[in-house]
């Protein structure tokens, strides 16, 4: 099974296609966003680390999510494929995935960039809800729920990210700019760079990918 990144801006559909390719290929989908909420919540070292950057719509530094990472990988199920959404994200978190997969004498095998405009990308996640129970993402016009803030998948609760408010997005667009977008020359170099268009339906999108990296 394949150890894939996905890459992309903020509201690209990382998230959205990196539960839809778990599911598919049943390997892990670990998205470093969602691991860091869950460690602001829980209140813990990494969390209390992460918190002021992900408010401000920052990077968390790269020897925190580096160590998350490491950490992460070397869990049983993440022995046979997985699904990387979010990470990397600078190019020192690149080198330092390299070293930690020849450590583990793995290697990464696809590198997938979802691209999408930027004004799309302010529409869908000023309108994104996320279901504080499972983690599906709807949007308040574009996607919404049958019920006003439950979830269609198991009835939780909708909530908005505090970072998608407009002005938060809008840095975490530049900080993608910046930081982010370098990597796809980093990985065309190592040839394993792939784009796929994301500004269609969520089925298209994954057929795409899914075509990417020849598992279609
Ligand atoms: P993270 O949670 O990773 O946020 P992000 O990269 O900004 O991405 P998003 O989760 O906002 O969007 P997405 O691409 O997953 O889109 P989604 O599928 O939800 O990171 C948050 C913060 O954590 C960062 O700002 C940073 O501070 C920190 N962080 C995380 N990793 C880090 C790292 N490695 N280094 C340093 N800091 C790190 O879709 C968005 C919306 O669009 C939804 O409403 C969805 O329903 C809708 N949608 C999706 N696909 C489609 C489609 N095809 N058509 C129409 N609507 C769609």
């Amino acid at each position: 099974m394949p150890r894939l990144a996905l890459l992309g801006p903020p509201g690209a559909g990382k998230g959205t296609q990196g539960r839809a390719l778990a599911e598919r290929l049943r390997i892990p989908w670990i998205a470093t966003g969602d691991i860091l909420r869950q460690s602001v919540a829980a209140g813990s070292e990494v969390g209390r680390a992460a918190q002021p950057y992900i408010e401000a719509g920052d990077l968390v530094p790269d020897d925190v999510m580096v160590g998350v990472i490491r950490t992460r990988l070397q869990a049983p199920d993440a022995r046979e494929g997985y699904i990387l959404d979010g990470f990397p994200r600078t190019v020192p978190q690149a080198e330092a995935l390299d070293e930690m997969l020849e450590a583990l004498g793995q290697n990464l095998d696809h590198v997938v960039q979802i691209h999408v405009d930027k004004e799309v990308l302010v529409e869908r996640l000023s309108g994104r809800l996320i279901c504080r129970d499972c983690g599906t993402a709807y949007h308040i016009r574009l996607s919404p729920p049958a019920k006003d803030r439950i979830c269609d998948q198991c009835g939780g609760e909708l909530y908005q990210r505090e970072d998608d408010e407009e002005e938060t997005v809008r840095s975490r667009l530049a900080v993608f700019g910046e930081r982010t977008q370098p990597l796809a020359e980093y990985y065309r170099q190592a040839g394993l760079y792939r784009e796929v268009d994301g500004d269609r339906p969520p089925a298209e999108v994954l057929a795409g990918i899914l075509e990417a990296i020849g598992q279609s």
